[in-house]
């Protein structure tokens, strides 16, 4: 029998319920029922692709564990991956002004060369890690050219991570960057930026679902972690959990940033609440 249009994209409460606790056991994110038309939305073009006949079969196709496959597909549907370059620019300022030197002088005497972790953890196509990497190397570098730093960027989808790995960007990426980055990091042609290889391959991309404890347990020994606008996107003991891993990933004297409207209040304790011109960070002493 045809469904009629309704039925085919809409859920019920149940299957509405059903899928909503799928995507939060296997990622934390959470959609509240005032959500409801958002989460279906986003999953029409699955459905689509699928050739499904409506987000009800999508919702018995996601539950089969033959199906296990999809979830990489329903996490680049479901997920925000808003960002652009100097997004959180007095973080940057205050990692290039403080942190680093802070962290070059607490390193152990013993450390030769002394290499500094950074992790970009959810950087959606990867214009945070690209802009730490250009102010690493116009920056501080300079003043630190024997410091090795290594910079990981992750994401749960794999989509926006094969545009990070690309390293090709639109206008709107660009858009609040300085001038003097633009220039001498890019190549602009036909309306797009190419990002040179110089600072391409200072970044290293992973597909990491910050949920997951066994892929959180990959990545240790950071002196500096950003998870920037992705906690608003868990509800509290989702955030806790993921909070918990990022301390276990930093080393002693490490610092977590999050996003400018993002707080740990009422979230974790382990961290020492640092303010630095402009921006707070989270120290793990
Ligand atoms: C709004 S973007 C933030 C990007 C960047 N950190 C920034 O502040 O500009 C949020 C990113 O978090 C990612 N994300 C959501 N849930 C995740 C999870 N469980 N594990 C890893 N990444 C996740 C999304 O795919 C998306 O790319």
């Amino acid at each position: 029998m045809e469904q009629s249009i309704e039925a085919k994209y809409t859920l019920t409460d149940e299957g509405f319920k059903e899928l909503r606790d799928i995507i939060y056991k296997t990622s934390g994110i959470y959609y509240s029922e005032s959500k409801k038309y958002l989460l279906e939305s986003r999953i029409l073009k699955r459905i689509q692709s699928l050739k499904l006949n409506s987000l009800y079969d999508y919702v018995n196709f996601i539950k089969n564990p033959a199906n296990k496959g999809e979830l990489k597909n329903l996490f680049d549907a479901i997920t925000i991956n808003e960002t652009y370059f100097f997004r959180a620019e007095q973080q940057f300022d205050a990692l290039e002004k403080i942190i680093i030197p802070e962290l070059i002088r607490n390193k152990s005497p013993q450390m030769n060369p002394v290499v500094i972790r950074i992790w970009s953890a959810a950087c959606s196509t990867g214009e945070e890690p690209y802009t730490i990497a250009m102010i690493i190397t116009e920056k501080v570098k300079p003043i630190y050219p024997n410091v090795q730093f290594q910079i990981l960027g992750s994401d749960i989808s794999s989509q926006v991570l094969e545009v990070a790995q690309s390293g090709i960007y639109k206008e709107y990426s660009v858009r609040n960057m300085p001038e003097v980055y633009l220039k001498k990091y890019f190549v602009s042609k036909d309306g797009l930026y190419y990002l040179k290889d110089e600072i391409k391959k200072l970044v290293r991309f992973s597909n990491i679902n910050l949920f997951d404890a066994s892929q959180m347990k990959l990545v240790s020994n950071c002196d500096v972690i950003f998870c920037a606008n992705v906690l608003i996107y868990f509800d509290i003991p989702a955030k806790q959990k993921v909070v918990s891993y990022l301390f276990d990933a930093l080393n002693p004297g490490g610092y977590l940033f999050i996003g400018y409207s993002e707080s740990l209040h009422g979230i974790s304790k382990a961290f020492k609440l640092v303010h630095l011109p402009k921006a707070i960070a989270y120290k793990k002493e």
